[in-house]
């Protein structure tokens, strides 16, 4: 059969090679009502994504939710117990060995040879995938060019993860899973990879995130999706996921008498000196709240304001029954 490549404007280097493949138009992934479970636990929960090229999709989730395995499944490593994951038009379990030079992943956990040093890691990669050594662009890219010598072994955490994605840079994949890519990384190792990855999605990679940060979602992501207990339990742009929950205003108002409070439009609630207020008018209460403030002299100590965070989200949907798809 012939397939026909999706992005013609792709350079040439991307469709030669061990990356000599192609696919028909449509999605470069696509999950359709997957299921895995381990023995009779469900860990994914017909669960349904697409991802096309140059487009960043992130998995957002608490611990356990299922994001592991779900990339798990769509790099082919275990197979679904229901639905299906296709990469580039194939089934990734059966056709593991045709993808491996076009799909990339960044593991949660990585799995170096510790006696090898950073450059020499490369190296081994970049021959394994019969590509022209550069080890040394590679390390620069990731910040890692002063550690070049350094035995993996004795890297930091976040050094490694760095080394890792310089591993999934290597290749210029047509498509990337990155399972917590940016976990453990400093401030600033965080945006060089979060440029990184705008990098490959705009030269038409498809990327699959994990992350535990909404910043960084809503940074990269073209779509995001919250799991919950195995499921998809939000669905949207960042942006749409927090504009159905309340924005939140918090401060530790000094002196504090909740009866002299003004009258504001959202709820609010007191735990241990802290004042919260929960509201669909988060500019009006605030204003309301900041005048009140002026007038009678009252501190507002520890103010914030703004759209609901990843944590209070998830919070309340674990306040929920089960999770709503
Ligand atoms: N090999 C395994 N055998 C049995 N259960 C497993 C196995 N791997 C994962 N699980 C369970 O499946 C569920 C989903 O795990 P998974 O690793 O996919 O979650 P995750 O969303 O990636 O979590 P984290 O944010 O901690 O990485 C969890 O309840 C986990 O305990
Ligand atoms: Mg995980």
């Amino acid at each position: 059969m012939r397939f026909r490549h999706y992005r013609r404007d792709l350079p040439n280097r991307r469709i030669e090679g061990m990356n000599a493949i192609t696919h028909e138009p449509g999605p470069a992934v696509e999950i359709r009502d997957l299921s895995c479970r381990y023995g009779s636990f469900t860990a994914v929960d017909r669960v349904s994504f697409a991802v096309g090229p140059g487009e960043l999709f992130a998995l957002l989730g608490t611990n356990g939710a299922g994001k592991t395995t779900t990339i798990e499944t769509a790099i082919g490593m275990r197979r679904p117990a229901a639905g299906s994951a296709r990469v580039l038009g194939r089934d990734p379990y059966r056709h593991r060995r045709d993808l491996a030079g076009a799909v990339a992943v960044i593991g949660q956990e990585t799995g170096f040879a510790d006696d090898l040093t950073a450059a020499e890691t490369i190296k081994l990669w970049t021959d394994l995938h019969r590509l022209p050594s550069q080890s040394d662009a590679l390390l620069e890219r990731v910040d890692l060019a002063h550690r070049a010598a350094v035995r993996v072994g004795a890297l930091s955490g976040g050094e490694r993860r760095r080394l890792d994605l310089a591993l999934a840079l290597a290749t210029s994949p047509t498509v990337l899973f990155a399972d917590e890519p940016t976990t453990g990384l400093d401030p600033a190792s965080r945006r060089r990879t979060w440029g990184l990855l705008r990098e490959l999605t705009q030269r038409g990679t498809a990327v699959v995130l994990t992350t535990h940060y909404l910043d960084e979602a809503a940074e990269l992501a073209d779509h995001v999706a919250i799991m919950d207990r195995g499921r998809i339990a939000r669905f949207g742009t960042v942006a749409e996921i927090t504009a159905a929950y309340e924005a939140r205003i918090s401060m530790r108002p000094k002196p504090f008498d909740p009866l002299a409070l003004p009258a504001l439009a959202g709820r609010t609630s007191v735990d241990d000196g802290l004042l919260t207020v929960r509201t669909t008018e988060l500019q009006a209460d605030l204003h309301r709240l900041l005048d009140w403030a002026a007038r009678t002299g009252v501190d507002l100590a520890d103010l914030k304001a703004g759209p609901a965070t990843l944590d209070e989200i998830f919070a309340e949907l674990e306040a929920e029954p089960t999770a709503t798809p």
